[in-house]
Formats: C-alpha cells, structure tokens, sequence
C-alpha cells in the first residue's frame, strides 16, 4: 500500500467511509485511490478570440505537452508547467477547467442564435464554454446567486471575450417567476457536497455530515423544477453535479419526473468518457427506470473529477 492510500483511509471519517459504502456500484478502494491523486489539468482554447491551432502551437513551443479530450470541443490536458501563469491564460486565449467539467455542457450541446440559461453559473467555467458554442450569435443568461461569486464570473466573462451574455443575480430557485418558457436550454450545475473532487479539497471529507447531501437535496429540487419551466416547450436541461450521493443525483432529477408530466429523460452521447447508469434502487427507493439513462461518473473511471449528469427534453 502506498503511503498515500493509508493517508487517505486516515483521515476519511467513519460517517463517510459508512455513507460511500451504501452507494451502489462505487469501488471504495478505488476512489481512495483516486482522492489521492491530483485532477489531470485541462484546458479549452477560447476560438471566440483566436485559432485553436495558434494556441496550441504557442502553448506547445513553451514546453506544454497537450492532448486532446475526446468529448469536449476545443478542450485538451496539458502537463509540463503551471497554465495558471501564462499570458494566453491572461489574456483569455486559454480556460483553465477539469476535464470532466467540459462534459455538462457537451451534453447541453448550444447551437448558435440559442437562448441559455446557466442557473448557478459562478465563477463561469460552463458560461462561458456556452458562450463559445454560441459563437456570438444567441444569448447566454449567467445568474448566480452570491454576490462575491458574481464578481469573479463577471470578469471571467470579460477576460474571455463574450459579448452575447448577460449576468443576473438572483435565487434560481425562483428564476420561473420572471423567466417562464424564455430560453430553449437550461444548464442547471448546482451546488453540492462536492464528494467527486475530494482530491482538490479535502476539507470536503473532514467536513462530511450525512446532513449535506439531505439538505442540498431540497435545494437542488426547487432549483430542477424551476429551471424546468423556465425552458421553453421543446427545449433541453441539463443537470450536473460534482458528487456521488444520489440524494444529490438521481433522486432530483426523479423529482422532477413525478412532478412535471412533459419531463423526458434524454440519452447522453459523450465519446471516450467513460460512465456508468443511473441508480434506480437506493435505500428502499426505487426511481423510474429511465433514471438508467443518467451518466455517473466515478472520479476513478477517467482518473479526474466524478460528476453526475442528466440530459432531460421538455416534451412539445
Ligand atoms: C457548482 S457551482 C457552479 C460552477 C459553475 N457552473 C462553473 O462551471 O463555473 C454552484 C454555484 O451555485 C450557486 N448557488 C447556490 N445556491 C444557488 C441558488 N439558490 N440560486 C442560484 N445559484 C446558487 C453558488 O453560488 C455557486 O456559484
């Protein structure tokens, strides 16, 4: 055993070890394996400001060794130095986001002269990987409710170079009383117990209360459904998250299948990540089968961040 993998086994509490161990189709051993190592560092070439083979070639003649991240659009890993210092990251050639967090909005896929919303957007990883996909043509919506958070998506949005976007600060959890049936995609990445990135804060695990994820589960609830009727017909949601816990996960987006009718779960298309289905069964309660359609995806299945994500259709 590495001296890490004891580190780990150390320092995850009882309470934590005992909840991970009721998720179904999770490798412990695994995923302490995984919380050991660091998240690979990804990137996206910003094309709303500049060639994605020009920066490449610059990021590659500073020694930077790149590979390219088959499921999202523009996006690579890049090893050999700290991205976080260079001037293409500076000036907005360059996001610096894991390369799992590409996928939610590869699912959401945004077609230019859309209108998205982005319900809990700060500090902008997703706005503004929407606001490329756009390629200013359209609108991207970025609200977030914390007004310290805000000021960081608003200068994100600003160093990038995205015209077409407007930030609002407000509860998502009531956004449908002033934005029914507005925009034709929602991305819904919502707060949560963080359990898939343990490996970048391990506060994360010292803090666990079996308490977050039931308390975050109300939350997430009013934020699915209201950012449901905020679609208009025909349009599509996705909804992301950072953690494991199907309190978090599967039992929201069920939630929001008892509780809208026109609510349709959508396969999910994401080449070379590698997922796992949806929970149906869980602690005595059984979701609907389509909640298989789901993508769960383990920190240790890409060796990088675990995620969860729904693609869910609003039925014409
Ligand atoms: C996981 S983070 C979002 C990360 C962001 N999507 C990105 O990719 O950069 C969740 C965000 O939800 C925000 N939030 C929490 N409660 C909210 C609410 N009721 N309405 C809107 N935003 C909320 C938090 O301030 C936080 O910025």
């Amino acid at each position: 055993m590495s001296p890490g993998k004891s580190l780990s086994k150390l320092i995850l509490s009882d309470d934590l070890r005992e909840y991970l161990e009721k998720i179904p189709d999770l490798d412990l051993n695994l995923l302490l394996e995984s919380y050991e190592r660091p998240i690979p560092e990804g990137l996206r070439v910003n094309t709303l400001k500049s060639s994605e083979d020009f920066v490449v070639e610059r990021l590659e003649e500073k020694g930077f060794k790149l590979r390219k991240i088959p499921w999202a659009k523009h996006g690579y890993i890049a090893e050999g130095g700290d991205l976080g210092k260079t001037i293409e990251h500076m000036l907005g050639l360059i996001y610096l986001q894991g390369p799992v967090s590409m996928a939610p909005v590869e699912a959401l896929d945004p077609k230019p002269g859309e209108t998205v919303l982005d319900l809990c957007a700060a500090p902008g990883s997703k706005s503004t990987q929407i606001a490329q996909r756009l390629k200013g043509e359209g609108v991207v919506v970025a609200n977030d409710i914390s007004y310290e958070r805000v000021k960081a998506l608003s200068s994100n949005l600003q160093r990038f170079g995205v015209l077409n976007s407007i930030i609002t600060l407000a509860d998502g959890r009531r956004y449908h009383r002033f934005a029914r049936e507005l925009f034709d995609k929602v991305l819904i990445d919502a707060p949560c117990s963080s359990l898939g990135i343990i490996s970048k804060n391990w506060g994360i695990a010292r803090n666990w209360s079996a308490k977050i994820p039931e308390r975050l589960s109300k939350m997430q609830q009013r934020l699915i459904l209201s950012g449901f009727d905020c679609l208009k017909p025909g349009g599509i949601l996705v909804y992301s998250t950072c953690t494991l816990t199907v309190e978090e996960n599967e039992l929201v987006v069920n939630y929001l299948l008892e509780n809208r009718e026109d609510a349709v779960i959508e396969p999910l298309e994401l080449p070379g990540l590698k997922f796992r289905r949806g929970v149906v069964e869980y602690m005595g309660l059984r979701f609907r089968d389509d909640l298989e359609k789901t993508a769960r995806i383990m920190p240790y299945d890409n060796w990088a961040e675990g995620f969860y994500i729904a693609k869910i259709a609003k039925r014409r």
